[in-house]
């Protein structure tokens, strides 16, 4: 699969995201923790720009009446309905047989690469 080299590293500080087109297609890519991934930029709801989402944290499970906020950075909300994605993995908060589609992100000598068939 060809790799699609779309960043340096550093123009995409950590808790941060950029959006680029890659072969035709809008396409997120997130440092999180120093690490690199990779959305369509496509929520599979309604189609909604995902990755113009906030990056986040969400409602962890907890006693009633309790609102404990957890995995802060970790997660994308969309910007029309609020469903909430793992960045690393593009799975939905609420049904992990929801996703958003997601990419494999190679770094190589500083550049951030995206393999798009
Ligand atoms: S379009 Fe993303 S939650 Fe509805």
């Amino acid at each position: 699969m060809p790799i699609n080299y779309v960043a340096n590293a550093g123009d995409i500080p950590e808790g941060t995201n950029i959006i680029v087109d890659v072969k035709g297609l809008s396409i997120g890519v997130y440092n999180i923790g120093g690490e690199f991934f990779a959305l369509l930029n496509r929520c599979p709801h309604e189609g909604a720009p995902l990755c113009k989402g906030k990056i986040c944290g969400t409602t962890l499970p907890s006693g009633v009446y309790q609102y404990e906020y957890g995995r802060v950075g970790e997660l994308v909300r969309c910007p029309w309905h609020g469903w909430e994605f793992e960045i690393r993995t593009g799975k939905a908060i609420f049904d992990e047989k929801v996703r958003a589609k997601s990419y494999k992100v190679q770094v190589d000598d500083g550049k951030v690469g995206i393999v798009v068939g």
